[in-house]
């Protein structure tokens, strides 16, 4: 062949193209990966390449200079306006002139990977429902008299291969000014559901449309909210924010939250309408601290438990509260995001709900299991998402089982005497000198370890965060100040004075800030007990799963969630929150469910694929299983009454 030969790296794939064959053209004829959304007009910059020039054995050829075409005035005015980094082209405008390698940067690649903060987070892979697209419109006239909508679908059927489109009012509302402003250019965003070959026209806007395109990743739970921002471009987190749920003041956990619902009517819909304006207000902190406008978000993605997934849609959890655990729909869900009351965002914007795996097991596993992928893996693995609500799911490449069981909010600080969220101030690390007794903590804020007698005056101790009460306890009971049953001595017993009376039994102290008008903060015995339930909880329902499962042992385990990350696997062995197995096999997955809806969020396909590994998941219900109280009440010890725990004799 006697035209030139393109090759782009890294993908290898070459072929041979007439001379002017722009490279964009011939990007897309041999199916590179090469993103554009302006459509080649050299506005977009996505399209972005970087010619190799010089010899190139590895795949026999020699680039010469002017082996593509000169920049042309469409590029050298990008190049004025914007600026091209050094050593770039854009490839939809410089054209083949001879044999040429083409290297296709990460940034310019469509399906590109979002960075990965840690290397156990599973990357993601850019293929958003919501794509901002670039088209030209053929202007009406009197002999083809259709509609705007009509030929905008024309258009994006004929230079991008979408259809059919529908739009919604505010859309059409938008679409004749835009694109007579725009000169019969206009920039689309394009939402097509997983699955599905019709879109929806989201946005409109004249000419090529700046701003980007955003997107929320939302982690509803029973406590907190968590929400990451994301540029639907390129999948990177722009702003991360959290508040407080604020249907926590009908009740703390979920089942206070049904029991209000059952005896107050009407309950269901005041704390449906705490949590959709609570979304509304961070979607709108979220935007403003990321200095996006909050109509620029077009999608969300929201991950819950079964009773928060209905009191955010405004259905009556009752039935949720009972057996059998019926949910009004365990399928995942494409909404308009002002259903459930995001007002301040675009007015066309989608939500998208994962779904649930059982009517106890919700989406937020689901996005467990999706960031996580039990199903994929070689040994048995554990996870644990560990919250007000412990969510458990075991399996391999032979099956994924899960269950969820109610820890209560003691984990992350509640129902403790000095508990509270990890924020500075709290103690976050304790040892406990199994000789002297003497405690050394660290402080959130503070960054060292300190030991008590010596902690500075004037930093203020306000409490004791969750992971901070685990290790508490969990060193208690390795220096002697607690027995096996949970029993805290007395100062004649343990022989240290911190161990101090109250009423007919006893608290540790930990540190004394009253001399600066801080706590006291101490262990009580209330704690361990409010510790021990929670930490039963989570075993027993471990438990089931690997009697479900026939095994004894797992292979690893994973503790995921925000407090997960932070728990120290020794700690929670001694503690006994989970199996025994070798220390270096205990992984923390950081918030595994907020990655989840990330994924979500910023791929499709992970959308469909989520939804096929829910329906293959076994799901066990801890509340009906007789096994679950015989587990619950042997893991009540510390830590536990008959299950064997070698690693710790290591
Ligand atoms: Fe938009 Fe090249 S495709 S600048």
């Amino acid at each position: 062949d006697q035209t030139p030969l393109v090759i782009f790296t890294p993908s290898g794939k070459r072929g041979h193209f007439p001379v002017g064959t722009p490279i964009l053209t011939a990007a897309r004829q041999l199916g590179v990966d090469l993103d554009s959304v302006c459509g080649g007009r050299g506005i977009c910059s996505k399209c972005q390449i970087a010619p190799a020039y010089g010899d190139f054995p590895k795949h026999g050829v020699t680039v010469r200079d002017g082996a593509l075409s000169d920049w042309n005035e469409v590029e050298a005015r990008y190049d004025r306006v914007r600026g091209l980094k050094k050593g770039r082209r854009l490839g939809c405008q410089a054209k083949v002139e001879g044999d040429i390698v083409v290297d296709v940067p990460p940034e310019s690649q469509v399906h590109k990977q979002v960075v990965r903060k840690a290397a156990s987070t599973k990357p993601i892979v850019m293929d958003p429902a919501t794509k901002l697209v670039m088209i030209d419109v053929v202007e009406p006239d009197m002999h083809s008299p259709s509609g705007d909508l009509e030929r905008v679908a024309d258009a994006l059927q004929a230079q991008w291969d979408i259809g059919p489109v529908t739009a919604r009012l505010p859309v059409l509302k938008a679409l004749q000014p835009a694109l007579r402003k725009g000169k019969w250019q206009v920039s689309v965003a394009v939402h097509t559901p997983a699955g599905s070959d019709t879109s929806q026209i989201l946005g409109v806007w004249p000419g090529f449309h700046e701003g980007g395109l955003y997107g929320l990743a939302v982690d509803l739970g029973s406590t907190t909210i968590a929400a990451h921002l994301c540029d639907l471009s390129d999948g990177r987190v722009l702003a991360s924010s959290g508040l407080m749920n604020p249907q926590i003041r009908f009740g703390e956990d979920l089942m206070s939250r049904v029991s209000y619902v059952m005896m107050n009517p009407g309950g269901d819909a005041e704390m449906t309408a705490a949590v959709q304006e609570a979304l509304n207000t961070l979607a709108v902190d979220i935007a403003t601290e990321a200095g996006i406008d909050p109509a620029l978000i077009f999608e969300t993605v929201i991950v819950c438990n079964p009773v928060m997934h209905h009191l955010l849609l405004g259905i009556d959890p009752v039935e949720l509260g009972q057996a059998p655990f019926a949910l009004a729909t365990s399928g995942s869900l494409t909404l308009d995001a002002r259903d459930i009351g995001l007002s301040d965002i675009a007015p066309t914007a989608q939500l998208y709900l994962l779904p649930c795996i059982a009517g106890h097991v919700g989406a937020d596993a689901a996005a467990v299991a999706l960031a996580e992928e039990p199903n994929t893996s070689q040994d048995l693995a554990l996870i644990v998402d560990v919250g007000t609500n412990a969510e458990i799911l075991l399996g391999d490449t032979n099956g994924v089982l899960a269950c969820s069981s109610p820890t209560g909010p003691a984990f992350e600080g509640a129902q403790i005497s000095a508990g509270q969220r990890a924020a500075p101030g709290a103690i976050e690390r304790i040892e406990i000198d199994p000789v002297t007794k003497e405690p050394r903590f660290r402080v959130i804020g503070v960054d060292a370890w300190s030991d008590d007698a010596d902690f500075p005056a004037d930093t203020q101790i306000t409490g004791i965060c969750g992971s901070g009460i685990i290790e508490a306890v969990a060193e208690m009971r390795m220096a002697g100040l607690l027995d096996a049953s949970g029993l805290i001595g007395s100062a004649e017993a343990t022989g240290t004075a911190r161990c101090e009376p109250t009423g007919r039994t006893h608290a540790y102290l930990i540190h004394d800030a009253t001399a600066t008008g801080g706590p006291r903060v101490t262990v009580t015995q209330g704690d361990i007990r409010a510790i021990q339930l929670a930490k039963s909880a989570l075993y027993a329902g471990a438990r089931l799963l690997m009697d479900q499962r026939g095994v004894t042992k797992v292979d690893r385990v994973v503790l995921a969630g925000a407090f997960g990350a932070h728990i120290s696997p020794k700690h929670a062995m001694v503690l006994g929150m989970i199996p025994d197995v070798p220390l270096d096999k205990v992984q923390s997955a950081g918030n595994a469910a907020g990655h989840g809806a990330r994924i979500a969020l910023c791929n499709r396909a992970a959308r469909t694929s989520i939804e096929a590994i829910v329906r293959d998941i076994h799901k066990v219900e801890t509340a009906v299983e007789p096994r679950f109280q015989e587990h619950f009440v042997n893991a009540n010890a510390i830590p536990h009454a008959t299950d064997p725990f070698p690693e710790l004799a290591q």
